[in-house]
């Protein structure tokens, strides 16, 4: 099968918690390769942009706030069947309904404060990869 991409963010909380390390170990640990990654802090412009397909949510809001109120880790990773794959290894958006050894049963705190995000497709991992990284940061 070809090596695809996904694209992940540490949230503000898990970097606040010093949880970085062990995420990103648990990561490479399920075989993906990290192909870019810096960590820096989103401007409100850019979460509204980043979650732009959620802009009708009632939660919209509250995202936005807690997407900027900290520094976050973006990478790229690549796999074969990578965005599959690593929603797996995250577990459901809601740490209250993620699968035992998934990264948010271990590090969520909240359905808000979920420690990460990973692609949900194909596409929106380009997408993603694009808004963060240029051609000469990938590796
Ligand atoms: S998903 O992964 O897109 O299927 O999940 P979804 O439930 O559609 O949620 C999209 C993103 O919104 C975040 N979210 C919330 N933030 C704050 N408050 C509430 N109640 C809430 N519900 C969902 C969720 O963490 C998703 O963020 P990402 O970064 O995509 O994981």
């Amino acid at each position: 099968m070809k090596r695809r991409i996904t694209f992940t963010m540490i949230k503000p909380d898990a970097v606040a918690d010093g949880n970085t390390g062990a995420i990103l170990n648990r990561i490479e640990g399920a075989g993906f390769r990290i192909v870019a990654m810096k960590k820096t802090q989103l401007s409100k412009a850019e979460a509204e942009k980043f979650y732009g397909i959620h802009k009708d949510r009632p939660f919209f809001g509250e995202l936005v706030e807690y997407m900027t109120s900290g520094p976050i880790v973006a990478a790229i990773l690549e796999k074969e069947n990578a965005v599959e794959d690593f929603r797996k290894l995250i577990g459901a958006t809601d740490p209250a309904k993620a699968e035992e050894g998934t990264i948010r049963k271990m590090f969520a705190k909240s359905i808000a404060a979920n420690a990460i995000h990973g692609s949900d497709s194909d596409e929106n991992a380009v997408i993603e990869s694009n808004f963060f990284f240029s051609e000469r940061e990938r590796y």
